[in-house]
């Protein structure tokens, strides 16, 4: 079957199912070494249905190891996206006499959705349901789902967090079986154009400042600024029972603005000498993801990110770089500097999975940038547009392949050059590009089903550029 799939397509340091169906990242949780990365699976084929979780592990962030699924459907339902903690201090009692482990958080999604709990004593690799389940029944609402759950310091309990139709509803337990329901947040705030989904929360510093703030993570769709899909964040405080944010109400903040960067979740339990916050996204749309033409598989993660926030004239905002363990995956550089104009290009280098550093100085060129995926009659631009001050990803002529549903498109950040300078990273990798750019202020994450081009080409168009530095590093896992 493998044979005649689209290995053309297979990323090689994105993670994609050996085979069938993904969607969500679930269960996100470093424990003994391991980073833990469950998905929204079906075991059975490339559609969306037997939503299970499937399991891989890695110890680098960029080798994974699939598992065995971890979750299988029950009288309960499907199991639908959460998270996982390591219960440090046995507060389940789960684990008496025994290490402490893992619990996991899903939606049993049946006739309603409710949550639902299951624990590990061997590092993930069986799982028991608890026989209690669910620990949150369903109050009479569809849209109900979707835990997060975070260890509250100050207080020694537990919080979860759970999209709910239009906003999050947020719990607290001693022992993660009892929930009480404290606040909501979500009405009058951020984007509505959709359901919510796949919420997170985590502290984090405001680089080169003394303060920091709760990022309040939250997926809509539809309703995202490319179309369909997309990752929407807040920030604020949190006092263990209540997100006040500190943005005007009708302030909407998106992670980044590519079509394919969804339900994004971050790790839970990396350890405070790492100090790090880790996460990573579904790498599709649900506009368009049931109809791409991958197989045996369907659907791919994103490179894990760090994330950061940084100050701006707005405010504190988020920042994503893919994670300084992928420069493992870096072979051999090939680097270049010059002048590049409209009257054709004088370097190009073939790979389809690339990691890719550039240093441009604007000069007098209307656009310029990098093209990837080239073939004979196709490209993928990744450029940026002076006049417009914007960094763009435009997938229109990449290929024949369509999934449809606005699929054909570009899309475009604003973004302001540094007195002329605009240094981006790039990652390509078969089918996926992701842009990187403003010290990961402004981030492009898009699907490209390419026509089998494996070229990589600056270009300028309308005048020249200067490329003061060009790094190209073929990549593999
Ligand atoms: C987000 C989502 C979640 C749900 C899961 C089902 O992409 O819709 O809300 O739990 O996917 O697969």
């Amino acid at each position: 079957r493998a044979a005649a799939g689209t290995p053309q397509w297979r990323p090689t340091v994105h993670f994609t199912p050996a085979e069938n169906w993904m969607n969500d990242p679930n269960g996100l949780v470093f424990h003994e070494g391991e980073y833990h990365l469950f998905f929204q699976h079906n075991p059975y084929s490339t559609e969306h249905a037997n939503l299970s979780w499937g399991h891989a592990v890695s110890t680098d962030l960029v080798r994974w190891d699939e598992l065995d699924v971890a979750l299988e459907p029950d009288e309960l339902g499907e199991i639908y996206s959460g998270s996982a903690v390591v219960d440090h201090r046995n507060t389940s009692g789960f684990f008496d006499g025994v290490e402490p482990g893992l619990v996991a958080f899903y939606t049993s999604a049946g006739e309603t959705q409710q949550q639902s709990i299951a624990y590990s004593r061997d590092r993930g690799r069986t799982w028991t349901k608890f026989d209690g389940n669910p620990v949150i029944a369903n109050p009479g609402i569809e849209d109900f789902r979707d835990p997060k759950v975070i260890w509250d310091e100050p207080s020694g309990q537990w919080v979860l967090l759970l999209a709910v139709d239009d906003h999050i509803a947020f719990y607290r337990s001693p022992n993660l079986r009892d929930w009480d329901l404290v606040s909501e947040f979500g009405a009058g705030r951020g984007a509505h154009g959709g359901v919510w989904e796949c919420p997170d929360l985590f502290e984090l510093p405001v680089a080169g400042t003394e303060e920091s703030r709760w990022v309040l993570i939250v997926s809509i769709n539809p309703g995202g600024p490319a179309g369909g899909s997309a990752t929407q964040y807040f920030l604020g405080d949190f006092d263990g029972t209540t997100f006040v944010p500190h943005d005007e109400p009708d302030t909407v903040l998106w992670a980044e603005l590519g079509a394919d960067f969804y339900a994004a979740q971050s790790w839970s339990d990396i350890p405070a000498s790492d100090g790090r916050r880790l996460w990573i996204g579904w790498l599709s749309n649900w506009d368009y993801t049931k109809q791409v033409p991958t197989e045996p598989w369907r659907g791919a993660m994103t490179v894990p990110r760090e994330v950061g926030l940084v100050d701006t004239d707005e405010g504190p905002r988020l920042t994503q770089r893919p994670v300084q363990e992928l420069e493992s995956a870096r072979g051999p550089v090939r680097r270049w500097s010059g002048t590049v104009s409209d009257e054709g290009s004088v370097v190009e280098y073939s790979g389809a999975a690339l990691d890719v550093v550039a240093d441009f100085t604007v000069d007098s060129a209307a656009m310029f940038g990098i093209d990837v995926f080239v073939g004979e009659r196709s490209r993928t631009r990744v450029g940026y547009d002076v006049r417009a001050g914007e960094l763009f990803v435009d997938r229109t002529g990449a290929g024949s392949a369509d999934p449809g549903s606005g699929y054909r498109a570009r899309h475009a950040a604003p973004l302001d050059t540094e007195d002329g300078v605009l240094r981006l990273r790039l990652l390509i990798d078969r089918s996926t590009v992701e842009v990187f750019a403003a010290d990961g202020r402004v981030v492009l994450t898009d699907l490209v089903l390419r026509d089998g081009g494996d070229i990589l080409r600056p270009f300028a168009e309308d005048g020249r550029v200067q490329l003061n530095s060009l790094e190209v590093y073929p990549i593999e896992a």
